[in-house]
């Protein structure tokens, strides 16, 4: 390992003097009649820039997943359907429910769910389809809104990949019955651990922010009065100041995420037959995470450029593990792509602060082991 360079991470938040100040503010003052403030001005903001009609801030993108699905009754002897590549929060909720996860295959461009794989995988049971946007790529929400609609589904979106994404113009997470958000460390806007439910739906979110409160509604006069037993997936006054300052920041770092994912396709353009995330007219990709797809002739390419990337102290990030080959799940290896992709990619490093001699240092080990794999 060279010692002389500087570490690259994988990922690292932008924090500035203004999300500082935000925090520092809420810590002095966010108590009272105040300890709600930053938290109304964040989901009002953030409903703002999605076009949500509604945005509750929560814990955890899994927290605001568990609350969404437990308010639209999915629970034992419901099937809900997601792809197989996916990050286990996706799953969890679903399972902590008491549902079973249907892991369908994913298309070989987008990394998300291949609506022709969700049609054959519906049963009288199945009763959601869950889109996660994989890595802020997105899903065919033409055919997956067309199929639910059909067999009367609820359509989910998982978004916490997926701020600045955007499918026909409409932001992620706003086009099926509920979205999800993830603000962890790793995100384009953190607050350190945090997500947003967002809905279009007025009943919906009437019950989730009961959910979220421990089961009390809002409105209710009686001091500790639960009308059901809800969750407490509540984020902090504190972190969502972070949450603000981020989101008045987020058009300069979506701009660099996207600069930063140009640069690296550039710099890889002339590798034959090497697939990144792809960007299809009529949506925007929020490029949280740059991914690189090496052809099958290049071999295992994870471990081959991982193990170059250490001794050049760079973090490399695997793809996502097919979930139907964790042990707590039915193996499905008939998800071919899911199973297949996941040796031969890698996410790149990708945040803020990434400059130009950072990428090309990052760009000239895949070139470097591209070569070495073809025997050039
Ligand atoms: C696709 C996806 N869904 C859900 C989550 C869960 O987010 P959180 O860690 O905020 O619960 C993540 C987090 O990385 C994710 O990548």
């Amino acid at each position: 390992m060279n010692e002389a360079l500087t570490k690259i991470h994988y990922a690292k938040p932008s924090i500035t003097d203004l999300e500082v100040h935000y925090a520092a503010d809420a810590a002095a003052h966010g108590w009272g009649e105040q300890c709600y403030a930053y938290i109304a001005r964040f989901e009002t903001a953030f409903a703002e820039f999605t076009g949500a009609a509604h945005a509750i801030a929560t814990s955890s993108a899994t927290g605001a997943l568990h609350m969404g699905m437990a308010a639209l009754g999915i629970g034992p002897g419901d099937e809900v359907i997601l792809a197989d590549t996916n990050w286990i929060a996706s799953v969890a909720p679903i399972v902590h429910l008491g549902a079973t996860p249907v892991f369908v295959d994913i298309l070989s461009d987008s990394w998300c769910l291949d609506p022709q794989q969700v049609e054959r995988a519906i049963t009288p049971k199945t009763k959601a389809i869950l889109a996660v946007h994989l890595y802020g790529n997105l899903c065919d929400m033409d055919r997956l809104e067309r199929l639910a609609h059909k067999h009367e589904l609820l359509l989910i979106e998982d978004a916490a990949e997926a701020l600045g994404s955007r499918w026909q113009g409409h932001h992620t997470g706003t086009l099926g019955r509920f979205g999800a958000f993830s603000f962890h460390g790793t995100k384009t806007i953190t607050t350190g651990e945090g997500g947003m439910f967002v809905t279009n739906d007025d009943a919906l979110y009437e019950n989730v922010l009961t959910l979220s409160n421990h089961g009390r509604a809002r409105g209710e006069k009686r001091q500790f009065w639960a009308s059901k037993v809800g969750f407490k997936y509540k984020m902090s006054n504190i972190e969502a100041a972070i949450g603000c300052a981020q989101l008045e920041r987020v058009d300069e770092l979506l701009a660099r995420r996207r600069e930063i994912f140009l640069a690296y396709k550039e710099r890889l353009a002339d590798i034959p037959d090497l697939a990144m995330n792809p960007e299809p007219p009529g949506t925007v990709n929020g490029f949280w995470m740059p991914t690189v797809v090496f052809p099958p002739r290049m071999g295992d390419m994870r471990r081959r450029l991982l193990d170059a990337f250490r001794q050049r102290r760079i973090d490399g990030r695997v793809f996502f593990h097919p979930l139907s080959g964790l042990d707590m799940f039915p193996s499905r290896p008939e998800n071919h792509n899911s199973w297949d992709i996941p040796s031969r990619a890698v996410n790149l490093p990708c945040y803020h602060d990434l400059n130009m001699a950072d990428i090309d240092r990052v760009a000239t080990v895949v070139r470097e082991q591209c070569r070495a794999a073809s025997g050039s």
